[in-house]
């Protein structure tokens, strides 16, 4: 029996679960978790109503494009449903080899390696080269995945302000020279749809060595020639150590992408943990990425729609006077600043039929509480008009 002054007041794991305040905000005002009942491209179906999809990250719209479905199905035929193993021991296959050589050669780098998620692919893109000793110079509105892969690496850390290379001149001026550094920003940062401002960024660094690592899970397929991302956008992939991304977006998959030098991508896959003892991404999803990126590369009907749309949609935001964060991209915020205006916003948009995404703080820096919005080549003219018409409703309504 504990003795009296050793017994805890601290709950247990099983009362933290059930008494999370958090969790009973969630639940309560229930705008996350929904599951969709029904899909055709950017048309939803929704607590049995028919919707618009307005914030999924298929920014190219070839989820349901018919040579991407027909290649995944044609892998699973050929190879199964899983590899059901890593790539180390048992499951690397020819398949993950051929859509690695094509990336690498699309994005411009000698090699790259493939994971069963993105998240994996942008931690390992830093925890597998960061050390203990080393310094990471990282924007502060980085995604999650880096900031789990900079404490995993046991690295400095080293914060500066968001797209801002004069911070990060003077953050690194007062670091010690000896040290390895890693510089860690986003092509595109998924809220703010911001663009990094990579030439001023890599030139705040140049005065000493550092090793760059960009995730563009929302550049690849936006910006650049064909879309091959931010990088390529401003034609500094020659200086870009690694370029890291998701499959779930442009390509329509989903699994994860890190490319660079072959040295950097060898020496991942010795010491990359996550890239040693995580199951091979399967061949379903491998196709499908494959063959999203071949019509990347043959059907740019895709990207320039995806621009003719982000330019009416954008449009369309300025004329109702929303504030948009200053998005350069089709990630597109409509900030609102105050929870609850946020959520009555939400709620008045899906009345109308359009999805969206809310994000309130602390997901979001306080006073910026907003909707995410995504804008896709798959969205119809007449959808455009929907949204055009719910945004109008629910600014009458909810601010
Ligand atoms: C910037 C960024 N990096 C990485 C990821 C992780 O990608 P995935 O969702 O495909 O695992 C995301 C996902 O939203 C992201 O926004």
């Amino acid at each position: 029996m504990p003795l009296p002054f050793f017994s805890s007041t601290v709950p247990s794991i099983k009362d933290r679960c059930r008494d999370d305040s958090a969790t009973k905000l969630r639940l309560r005002y229930a705008p996350y978790y929904h599951a969709i009942e029904g899909q055709v491209g950017t048309a939803i179906r929704l607590q049995g109503r028919d919707m618009v999809m307005l914030a999924s990250n298929d920014y190219l719209g070839l989820s349901f494009h018919p040579k991407v479905i027909e290649a995944s199905r044609a892998a699973i035929s050929k190879w199964g449903t899983s590899p059901t193993g890593a790539r180390v021991s048992n499951g690397s296959r020819s398949y993950h080899l051929d859509l690695e050589e094509k990336l690498a050669a699309f994005l411009g780098k000698e090699a790259c390696h493939i994971h069963a998620a993105g998240y994996l692919s942008c931690l390992s893109s830093v925890s597998a080269f960061a050390q203990k000793g080393d310094t990471v110079l990282v924007d502060k509105n980085v995604h999650s995945c880096l900031w789990e892969g900079i404490r995993l690496s046991s690295a400095n850390i080293e914060r500066f302000a968001h797209n801002d290379p004069a911070d990060l001149r003077a953050v690194a001026a007062s670091l010690p020279e000896a040290s390895p550094k890693l510089l860690v920003v986003e092509g595109v940062y998924s809220m703010e749809g911001h663009i990094a401002p990579l030439s001023g960024l890599l030139e705040a660094t140049s005065e000493f060595e550092c090793f760059t690592v960009l995730d563009d899970a929302h550049g690849f397929g936006v910006l650049g020639r064909q879309g091959r991302g931010t990088a390529d956008h401003f034609g500094l992939t020659g200086r870009v150590d690694i370029i890291c991304g998701s499959l779930s977006k442009s390509l329509a998959s989903t699994g994860g992408f890190v490319s660079g030098s072959r040295a950097s991508i060898e020496f991942m896959r010795t010491h990359g943990k996550q890239t040693l003892f995580s199951a091979a991404l399967s061949p379903g999803q491998t196709g499908a990425a494959a063959a999203a990126l071949e019509v990347m590369q043959t059907e740019p009907e895709h990207h320039a729609r995806l621009w003719e749309n982000t330019r009416t949609y954008k449009a369309m935001l300025n004329g109702l006077g929303f504030d948009t964060w200053g998005s350069d991209t089709p990630a597109i915020p409509i900030v609102i600043g105050d929870k609850q205006r946020a959520y009555a916003f939400w709620q008045a948009l899906l009345e109308k039929g359009v999805f969206t995404v809310l994000s309130i703080a602390p997901a979001v820096p306080p006073g910026k509480d907003l909707i995410r919005t995504a804008i896709s080549a798959g969205h119809t003219d007449s959808q455009l008009d929907q949204i055009a018409s719910a945004l109008a409703y629910a600014k009458k309504k909810a601010l």
